[in-house]
């Protein structure tokens, strides 16, 4: 008879902290070589001609294991002057089409905004890893990137 030992559950001590922002801005989804028809049919009231905004809610998740002697992995104080600096003073109130450098010639959609960010916090962040960035375009629409 053989008796197999299973593995011992090892557990980890990696800890995920989220830490959420908010921002207004305004946009507009279109492509200036298509038509308006074709605009409105694949970006619907998103490509109205004369703007419109949205309440963009954002979720910022770093990991790392928590410093023994503070029980941090990353101060929330930190983690959330980095978001005001590097992306809510950049985007808040602003029109992402034509007020924000890092979005010029770029489709300021939720999935391309969240792409952005990751590049605006991961050199930032010392000490953890930027795990997520999550962001909400409405209440029932959101886009995440891992990196
Ligand atoms: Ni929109």
């Amino acid at each position: 008879m053989v008796i197999l030992s299973l593995p011992t559950k090892m557990s980890s001590n990696t800890v995920f902290i989220t830490r959420k922002a908010h921002f207004n801005a305004a946009h507009r989804l279109f492509r200036a070589d298509w038509s308006e028809e074709q605009n409105d049919s694949m970006f619907g009231k998103c490509a109205n001609q004369n703007w419109h905004g949205h309440n963009f809610d954002l979720y910022v998740t770093v990991k790392g294991t928590p410093n023994p002697d503070t029980g941090f992995l990353f101060d929330f104080k930190k983690l959330k002057q980095i978001m005001e600096t590097e992306v809510v003073e950049k985007l808040d109130h602003k029109n992402l089409n034509m007020d924000v450098d890092f979005l010029q010639g770029k489709m300021p959609s939720v999935e391309i905004l969240v792409m952005e960010i990751w590049k605006l916090l991961e050199p930032k962040l010392d000490g953890c890893q930027l795990h997520c960035v999550k962001l909400y375009e409405t209440p029932n629409n959101y886009a995440e990137y891992f990196g």
